[in-house]
């Protein structure tokens, strides 16, 4: 998943619109490979049962199981460097007959390698040497970051945000702010301390604040009451170890200007570290090779991950300042996979290709091509309420009444499941946002074309609905 689905999703892969799709679409191959999955599987919201099967994927694209093919706006974030790029997969395979695990009290070239490469980007956004650590997922990798950010200040409380995610641990479900992954009474406890407030959002500021024509906070009216309040849950427990958050978040919302710079200074204030959780942000997502770039707010520790691993393998990192390597005394990052020669020469290939390709440059372009396009759209389509991005996170607001913002997740299924009969895939989320995360080797005319297809569902769904 992009960054996690809103409560709303919880029950997307059983809905009406979805069995209809099905029996229109899958071929009996795919049923059969759907049923043994649904058997075979523990049963959870938004994955399985499943929609489909996939059979193959190259570049930008999936195949399914009946040779259908999509463009994949989605692919879990995880596929910045397109599918299966070939100089991933060499790096690969060719790691694979020279060194294929160490064990952790063994250095690993790779590895090591690795670690100075970020430990080089954490500098170039920072000002600061960085140092880290690597796990196998992202979720451990946000919990590595609370446990050093604990150990380093001597507290234990975390400040995060509602509506956020953070991954499936029980850490990083704790500090996350949707109760799908929450899991409500049915987990029971999770981590004491995790205190939340609600995020930047401004087209729906959760603090009632208005946005001009454009979709534009009015700072002059808002003066930032988001990032006031998270100064304000700083001074009144005074004693939080970090605040841990996306810098922009996937549904997605951007933050508005000056609200990084807020929080930076009210956690210098306070005593409180900056955690950027930039597991899909990072790694030039957003037309920078940090979403944070865009911010000027140097965070504190910075966790990667999805896209690290190429698209192949799994791979994730917490980067911290140097000098909060503090915790040497205790294990808190032990994890089997930690010096991997074979997912560090994945992740250095993929930093290699992200820079010869000049992917951060190209998600930037590409991006903002998109998002003009989009905003034309929605002069023409009353069901979009805001348009709003950042490089190749991008996203639409459905609505069904443009004044009042009432959500339209009827209009944002339909639209799905009509891209999908045409080869694009994207996700929903919060039920009606329809979020578009295409990879990074993206072209204008790739992006031009999935764009066609989106204004043609947007009409035909308009049409539908007697618009
Ligand atoms: C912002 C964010 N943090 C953490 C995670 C968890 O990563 P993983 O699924 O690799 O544990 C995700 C995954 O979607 C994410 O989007």
């Amino acid at each position: 998943m992009g960054a996690g689905p809103s409560q709303s999703e919880g029950d997307v892969n059983q809905s009406p619109l979805r069995k209809q799709w099905q029996d229109q679409h899958l071929d009996q191959t795919t049923r059969s490979l759907l049923a043994r999955d649904s058997a075979a599987f523990l049963h959870q919201s938004v994955s399985t049962p499943c929609l489909s099967a996939i059979a193959r994927a190259e570049g930008i694209w999936i195949e399914d199981t009946a040779g259908r093919r999509y463009m994949d706006f989605h692919g879990n974030n995880v596929h910045h460097v397109g599918y299966a790029h070939p100089h991933v997969i060499a790096a690969i395979k060719q790691q694979l007959d020279t060194l294929s695990f160490a064990p952790r009290r063994f250095a690993s070239e790779r590895a090591v390698e690795l670690a100075e490469a970020l430990g080089a980007r954490f500098k170039a956004l920072t000002g600061c040497a960085g140092k880290v650590l690597f796990t196998t997922g992202g979720s451990d990798a946000v919990e590595v970051a609370i446990k050093l950010a604990r150990i380093a200040t001597g507290r234990f409380k975390t400040l995060s945000f509602w509506d956020s995610f953070h991954g499936a641990g029980f850490g990083a479900s704790s500090v996350g702010g949707e109760s799908l992954f929450r899991s409500g009474r049915a987990v029971g406890p999770l981590l004491p301390g995790t205190e939340h407030v609600a995020p930047f959002g401004c087209y729906r500021c959760p603090y009632g604040h208005a946005v001009d024509d454009h979709g534009q906070p009015r700072l002059d009216q808002c003066q930032l009451s988001c990032a006031a309040m998270v100064r304000y849950v700083l001074e009144r427990e005074g004693d939080v170890a970090a605040v841990i958050a996306e810098p922009a978040r996937a549904v997605p919302f951007i933050p508005p200007p000056g609200y990084w710079q807020a929080v930076r200074a009210a956690c210098h204030a306070h005593g409180t570290l900056l955690i950027f959780d930039e597991i899909p942000t990072g790694l030039g997502k957003t037309g920078r090779f940090f979403a944070a770039e865009h911010d000027d707010a140097a965070p504190d520790i910075v966790v990667l991950g999805k896209a690290l691993g190429g698209g192949v393998l799994p791979i994730a990192a917490c980067i911290a300042r140097a000098d909060l390597d503090v915790a040497a005394a205790y294990a808190f990052g032990h994890y089997t996979h930690e010096k991997n020669p074979v997912t560090a020469a994945a992740a250095l290939a993929t930093l290699e290709v992200i820079e010869r390709e000049r992917l951060v440059e190209n998600a930037a372009r590409v991006g903002s091509y998109a998002l003009e396009r989009l905003q034309e759209m929605k002069q023409r389509h009353p069901v979009i309420g805001d348009v709003r991005g950042r490089g190749l996170l991008l996203g639409l607001e459905l609505v069904s009444d443009r004044a009042a913002k009432t959500p339209a997740p009827d209009a944002a299924e339909r639209v799905l499941y009509a891209a999908l009969s045409r080869g694009l895939s994207f996700k929903t989320t919060m039920g009606n946002v329809l979020t578009l995360t295409p990879p990074l080797i993206t072209t204008r005319e790739q992006m031009g074309q999935a764009l066609d297809i989106l204004d043609e569902c947007l009409s035909e769904s308009g049409r539908a609905n007697g618009r």
